[in-house]
C-alpha cells in the first residue's frame, strides 16, 4: 500500500514545524523536519572547517559529504524525533545563531540538495510522514496526498518569532527580527537550487489571526476531507 504523504512548506518562522509536530504525533505518522537536516550537514562542515570566512564551501566538501550521515532518533512519548549526524544527537548544537546563519548558505548548494532529498524521499518509501520544508512538495515529493501552505503576515511571523527569543532570555528588537526574517525569505524565495515556491495543488493556511491549535484544527479538518475523497 502507498503511504500517505503530507508535506507542509512556508516562509520561515509561520508555524510549519509546530503543525508538522501536532499532526505527525495526532496521526500517528513519521515526523521530518526537513530544515534540521540542512543545519546538520552546515554544523558538520563548520566542525570539519570546510566553510569560508565568506561562507564558500572549501575544496574538498564534496568528499567530505559523502562520508555524512543524517538521521533523525526514534520518537519520543511527544512524539518529537531528534536530527543526528553520524549517529550523533546534535539537536541543540544546530538551533544556535551561528548555524541559522551558515544554513543559509549551505543548503543552497545542489550536491547538498541532492543528497539531501534521497533522504527525505526514503522515509515515504518507509513510513506515512509530514514533513516540513521550503521544497518538500515541489520537489521532494511532488505528488504528496496531501500539500499545505502555510502563511502569515511577516509582522505575525516575527512578533511569535520574537515572543520565543523572549522566553529564552534573549533580547532583540522586535525591528531586528523582521529584518532577519525579510532577509531571509528573499534568500529562499531567490535561490537557484529549488527555491520556496508556493506547490502546485497545494492548500493554503494563512495562520495570521490563528494560534497553534487552531491551526493545527483546520489542518486536520482539511486532512480528513481529503482524504475522504
Ligand atoms: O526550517 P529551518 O529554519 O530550520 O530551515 C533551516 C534552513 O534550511 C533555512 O535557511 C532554509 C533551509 N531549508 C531548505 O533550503 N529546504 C528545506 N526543505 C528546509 C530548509
Amino acid at each position: 500500500m502507498k503511504n500517505i504523504i503530507i508535506t507542509i512548506d512556508g516562509h520561515s518562522a509561520c508555524g510549519k514545524s509546530t503543525l508538522a509536530k501536532s499532526l505527525a504525533s495526532k496521526l500517528n505518522y513519521l515526523y521530518i523536519d526537513s530544515g534540521a537536516m540542512y543545519r546538520a550537514v552546515s554544523l558538520f562542515f563548520k566542525r570539519s572547517d570546510l566553510i569560508s570566512r565568506n561562507y564558500e564551501l572549501k575544496n574538498g566538501f564534496q568528499k567530505a559529504l559523502d562520508n555524512v550521515s543524517i538521521d533523525f532518533s526514534d520518537a519520543n512519548i511527544d512524539g518529537k524525533n531528534f536530527v543526528t549526524l553520524n549517529k550523533e544527537i546534535v539537536e541543540d548544537e544546530i538551533r544556535n545563531i551561528e548555524i541559522s546563519n551558515l544554513v543559509s548558505h549551505v543548503s543552497k548548494n545542489s550536491l547538498v540538495r541532492k543528497k539531501m532529498v534521497a533522504i527525505q524521499q526514503s522515509y515515504g518509501l518507509k513510513s506515512n510522514v509530514v514533513m516540513d520544508g521550503r521544497d518538500i512538495g515541489s520537489v521532494v515529493f511532488p505528488n504528496a496526498t496531501i500539500k499545505l501552505w502555510v502563511t502569515a503576515s511577516v509582522e505575525k511571523r516575527a512578533y511569535r518569532r520574537w515572543l520565543e527569543y523572549q522566553n529564552k532570555g534573549e533580547s532583540i528588537l522586535l525591528k531586528k527580527v523582521i529584518e532577519n526574517l525579510t532577509f531571509r525569505d528573499k534568500n529562499d524565495e531567490n535561490r537557484t537550487e529549488s527555491p520556496l515556491v508556493r506547490p502546485l495543488n497545494s492548500i493554503e493556511i494563512n495562520n495570521t489571526s490563528l494560534n497553534a491549535a487552531e491551526t493545527l484544527e483546520n489542518a486536520l479538518i482539511l486532512i480528513k476531507k481529503h482524504l475522504e475523497n
